[in-house]
């Protein structure tokens, strides 16, 4: 069943249905770590496929399931994946799509612990970066380098929420075959939409001002495009950040009351 074209207040209260799903209206929270299988080869089956949701929670999990559906039918995106915070969120997806002697253009103005990454952990792994001003588009053009593989934006940006020209850098990026990735934390996906302007990959931290407001659980990058998801797919992107057992129902409780479908923060 195809529910995009629903209203996002309709496709909160449907959009998290799934072939495999109970019959429950709220989800249950699936409180285990590893799951049984009926047979050693259905168990041989669900270690060898990518993130499967009942085969260790922090590769996935059916509550967690539940929640993806519906933020990545909110973003537009081929899948998301719940974790756990927005460090691990942004620490968890900048490690799957680096690797030693890269380059990373990102912003003058992150969220401090983003900007902590960028500065002093990349480098201590060989991983360089430059930093520009986000409101000059032609900035980000000038600091593309042969080796450069991904450019990080947030916008509106913590804390001076100053932006970011996101079809522009698309553009360019696409040009130069690297990766966009964007913390779209302070917008919410009914009014901030960035894979919709040819971002490949974006994540919110679910405790500000989309699902799961109020709370400090779970946040969601969601990919679309350029091979991100079979990066995620491959096994980096569960390095170091599966959600708590009870994200996944927070959030999807804080999507059920349509907190990401109103402009309050
Ligand atoms: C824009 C932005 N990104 C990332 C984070 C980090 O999120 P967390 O505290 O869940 O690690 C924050 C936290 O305030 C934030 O405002």
């Amino acid at each position: 069943m195809r529910l995009e074209p629903l209203h996002p207040d309709s496709f909160v209260g449907h959009g998290d249905r799934g072939p495999d799903d109970d019959s429950a209206v709220a989800p249950p929270i699936y409180q285990s770590a590893p799951f049984r299988a009926s047979s050693d080869e259905a168990f041989a089956a669900m270690s060898s496929s990518a993130r499967h949701d009942r085969y260790y929670t922090r590769d996935g999990n059916p509550t967690f399931s539940r929640v993806e559906r519906l933020i990545a039918g909110l973003e537009g995106a081929e899948a998301a994946l719940l974790t756990a915070s927005g460090m691990g969120a942004i620490s968890a997806t900048v490690l799957t799509l680096v690797s030693a002697g890269d380059h990373v253009i990102a912003q003058k103005t992150h969220y401090m612990g983003t900007s902590q990454l960028l500065g002093t952990f990349l480098p201590r792994f060989g991983v360089s970066v430059t930093l520009v001003d986000q409101t000059d588009s032609a900035a980000f053009a000038a600091a593309v380098r042969p080796d450069t593989r991904l450019i990080l934006l947030e916008s509106p940006a913590n804390p001076l929420l100053t932006l970011t020209d996101f079809a522009a850098i698309a553009d360019l990026a696409r040009r130069h075959h690297i990766l966009t990735l964007c913390d779209s934390t302070i917008a919410t996906p009914i009014n901030q939409r960035p894979l919709a302007s040819g971002i490949d990959l974006e994540l919110r931290i679910a405790g500000r001002r989309g699902p799961g407001s109020g709370h400090r659980a779970g946040t969601h990058p969601a990919f679309r495009g350029f091979g991100a998801r079979d990066r995620f797919d491959g096994g980096s992107g569960s390095c170091t950040c599966g959600g708590g057992r009870a994200t996944g129902m927070i959030v999807w409780r804080s999507l059920e009351r349509r907190e990401p479908c109103t402009s309050r923060s």
